[in-house]
């Protein structure tokens, strides 16, 4: 038989971090590579409960639900969002099959082959394959620790005119960066001027490790009442646990009913079960406390990464210390190429993410991605300590 797959097919990267799995498959590395949060971290027992007290409910839980999502869940969530200065109604917001769907979905509406996109220089690579699948042209736009520069913004919304901008501005992925206020609102004030959306993708902003931080959201900093510039997307995936696959958008009431109607083409509506439980969840359970938790132990794990780090700094190395998140980003000397010391780093028993997978263009080949929140303090030092001897093999070559 001969399969004849459509063009889009042609346009679908592998992932660079599913195929850096597969090398680890079998063999006892530590990876640093994947974004997975802490296992022992997960609300266990609360989550079980939670899913209980909805089986408690009898029959009816277990029909088709709504396509915009259980409506119990989105009234708790936009209260929620309010505490974070998002003022809303549940019609302007739609829940997922966690927050990759909803990028998915707004793709879906906004975008025919051929338009641009404008994404930060590195992005998250899932966004990426999906921007590129359905035939867009992605341009990033260069930025620094701070956020997009607002002059390479400017210049390329000109030059370029796309549909929307996406960004990931509080602890991306995969640098770590937070944007700092000013840049958010010079993004905003650029975005209106050449009538681009801006897509803000928040998976990590629960997760500052500094209890007095305050990194306000795009989509709080935009005061139009009416025709919001910003879509903005979170997830349960990162503060409760990814595989309850339950994330959400919120955006214009526009938006949201095209994201509906391309969310019923999909798959009409993503699990009521889940969406049930979550909301017992946030009923019964201190999803605050438990998010406190997250933060200290994360923020302690990053502390320990960069300490292990630092004797690796006469080598050339260098890296940033991330304010929340999952990740940092690490850069070799210019000269020496990640992707090959990946390589040897696989045959000493460590794994991280070569950093020139997350850029559209002109991709860094020195930089790399390393995830500190899955390893447990003793793989952490074991991992580093590979990580050193696999930078000692390449520089002796
Ligand atoms: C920046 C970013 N956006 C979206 C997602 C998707 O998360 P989920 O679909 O689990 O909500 C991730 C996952 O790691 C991410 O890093």
């Amino acid at each position: 038989m001969n399969y004849l797959f459509s063009s889009a097919m042609d346009k679908f990267q592998s992932s660079a971090v599913r195929d850096i799995l597969k090398l680890t498959q079998g063999k006892s590395i530590i990876s640093f590579a994947g974004g997975l949060p802490a296992e022992e971290l997960f609300p266990l027992e609360a989550v079980q409960e939670a899913y209980d007290r909805v089986f408690a409910q009898g029959k009816g839980v277990l029909q088709y639900g709504l396509t915009e999502g259980c409506t119990p869940l989105r009234e708790a969530l936009c209260e929620r969002m309010r505490g974070k200065g998002m003022n809303l109604t549940p019609n302007e917001m739609i829940l997922t099959t966690g927050s990759q769907q909803a990028i998915d979905l707004l793709t879906r509406v906004m975008i025919d082959p051929g338009d641009r996109i404008l994404v930060q220089e590195p992005t998250y690579l899932a966004a990426l394959q999906v921007f590129q699948a359905a035939g867009a042209v992605v341009h990033s736009v260069k930025g620094d620790e701070d956020g997009m520069d607002p002059e390479d913004l400017a210049a390329k919304l000109k030059q370029h005119q796309p549909k929307f901008v996406y960004v990931v501005p509080t602890f991306s992925n995969p640098t770590g960066y937070v944007w700092s206020t000013e840049r958010r609102l010079s993004l905003l004030k650029l975005c209106r001027e050449h009538n681009a959306l801006i897509i803000e993708d928040d998976p990590y902003g629960e997760l500052q490790y500094g209890a007095d931080d305050h990194f306000p959201s795009i989509l709080s900093l935009d005061e139009h009442p009416h025709g919001s510039a910003v879509v903005y997307t979170s997830t349960f995936s990162k503060t409760v646990a990814p595989a309850l696959r339950t994330g959400w958008a919120i955006g214009d009431p526009a938006i949201i009913r095209h994201m509906a109607r391309a969310k019923q083409a999909a798959d009409l509506h993503s699990s009521s079960i889940d969406q049930l439980a979550l909301y017992q969840l946030l009923s019964h359970f201190d999803l605050d406390a438990h998010i406190r938790v997250i933060r200290r132990e994360y923020g302690a794990r990053m502390k320990k990464m960069t300490t292990l780090l630092k004797p690796l700094a006469a080598a050339g190395l260098r890296w940033n210390e991330p304010k929340g998140g999952m990740f940092l980003w690490a850069q070799l000397p210019e000269h020496q190429r990640s992707d090959v010391l990946m390589k040897e780093a696989v045959q000493h028993g460590v794994a991280f993410v070569p950093g020139a997978t997350f850029f559209a263009e002109n991709p860094k080949h020195n930089a790399m991605r390393l995830n500190f929140t899955h390893a447990n303090d003793e793989q952490l030092t074991l991992g580093v300590e590979r990580l050193a001897a696999a930078m000692k093999v390449l520089q002796n070559a």
